[in-house]
């Protein structure tokens, strides 16, 4: 088999790097692990940066997303009772974000790529990656039982955090950034009405909380919890409980509650690794870099890396422009570690840290008093929240 650029991995990542190459006449196959059903049953992020929104018009695959997401202009922070509107649209100069499923994204794309009779190998396993520092690499994979190789030109790593991509660069060549937080966010997914018009980040003595929903009749709902819970310790009952809990007395007269159609929970960690990209090979999204979800950056970032790799890997088919190749991580790296500082920083103001001393614990209600009682400290947040702007590739 022979492809131009073969695509590891069949998450967002792969399957919008695929459409925009796919769009510009540059040929992509893409490889995963996975069944699709398998993909679409994860339920993961849910606001998208505007950058993102423009991206996947750009892409041909808007006309759900602008039909269902909900476009909001801001969102709330609760703040130990105490509510504060962050108003993004007014503090951006007009910026706002789309709260739209990963999982629809997903499928979007997936429908996307049918239509456009672009390949995806599902259920393909051991895949291993070949000659990434030579001019001709390729890849060698399993699909019913039979052995195939994969000649092509570049390899996208899309293959996310537990991927073979960035498990198949020397280690020695591979520097990691590495912070594990010692909780993580238990979340339940309801057909139930949002509590709220927008997203209600909650900060509270026992833990944070978070109000966030996927449609008018669909809600996710998220508590911190310790990292080593288990879902099989939450009844729905006591979750809606927990999460009354911590929200401001109107809101949690106001809940109103159901049973959960999907439960979970996720850890939390800020991880980057330094070079995305080895040879021929580039990672991408989460198969380079995670944030914790407390900024909602995870798939954005994955969206701004797209749109990195699929500029320069524009010019150096059109234009020959090979140099932009060495290119790929710095840019990438430069915003993507702006998004794991907002990240971190949203994660520290919010939880509660069993270990935080009583001064560290007046620091932090101090430095977040600050931010949102000053003009400057909402528009920090807010230009950080609507996601800071793209690099261009010249
Ligand atoms: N071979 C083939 N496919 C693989 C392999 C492998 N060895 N390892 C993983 N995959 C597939 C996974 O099954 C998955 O479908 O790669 C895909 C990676 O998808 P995601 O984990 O969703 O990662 P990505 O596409 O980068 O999406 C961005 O950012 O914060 C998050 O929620 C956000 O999941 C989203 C991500
Ligand atoms: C979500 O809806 O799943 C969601 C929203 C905002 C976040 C994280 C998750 O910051």
């Amino acid at each position: 088999m022979k492809t131009q650029v073969a695509i590891i991995g069949a998450g967002p990542s792969g399957l919008l790097l695929g459409q925009l190459l796919h769009n510009a006449g540059i040929d992509t196959l893409i490889l995963e692990r996975q069944t699709p059903d398998y993909v679409l049953g994860r339920i993961r992020a849910g606001v998208l940066e505007q950058g993102m929104v423009e991206l996947l018009r750009q892409a041909g695959v808007g006309q759900r997303m602008d039909a269902e997401g909900l476009v909001h202009t801001g969102f709330d922070l609760a703040l130990d009772g105490r509510q504060v509107h962050i108003d993004l649209q007014a503090l951006t100069g007009g910026k706002t974000v789309m709260v739209y499923g990963q999982t629809e994204v997903t499928r979007d794309l997936m429908a996307a790529r049918q239509v456009a009779g672009a390949t995806t190998l599902y259920g393909a396993s051991n895949v291993e990656l070949h000659g990434m520092k030579t001019e001709e690499p390729y890849i060698t994979f399993d699909k019913d039982g039979e052995t195939f190789r994969l000649d092509c030109d570049y390899i996208a790593g899309c293959d996310g955090f537990h991927g073979v991509a960035r498990q198949s660069i020397p280690a020695t060549c591979l520097n990691i950034f590495e912070r594990v937080y010692p909780f993580g966010w238990l979340g339940i997914l309801a057909d139930t009405p949002p509590v709220h018009d927008e997203l209600v980040y909650a900060r509270h003595e026992q833990g944070f909380a978070l109000c966030s929903m996927r449609s008018a009749t669909r809600t996710r709902y998220y508590v911190q919890v310790p990292a080593d819970d288990k879902v099989e310790n939450w009844s729905d009952e006591r979750f809606w409980e927990t999460l009354k809990s911590r929200l401001p007395t109107a809101l949690a007269d106001a809940l109103i509650t159901g049973p959960s159609i999907e439960k979970s929970i996720a850890p939390l960690r800020s991880f980057v690794v330094e070079p995305m990209q080895y040879g021929r090979m580039f990672l991408v999204g989460d198969a380079a870099h995670i944030v914790p979800p407390t900024g909602a950056k995870g798939l954005n970032l994955a969206a701004s890396d797209v749109s990195t790799l699929f500029n320069i890997l524009l010019k150096v088919y059109r234009e020959g422009r090979l140099d932009l190749l060495e290119k790929y991580s710095e840019v990438c790296l430069r915003r993507v570690w702006k998004a794991e500082r907002f990240s971190w920083w949203m994660t520290s103001m919010l939880h509660r840290f069993d270990d935080q001393d009583a001064f560290s614990q007046r620091i932090t209600e101090s430095e977040l008093a600050y931010f949102v009682d000053s003009e400057a400290g909402r528009k920090t947040i807010a230009e950080n929240y609507v996601g800071l702007p793209y690099e261009a590739i010249e």
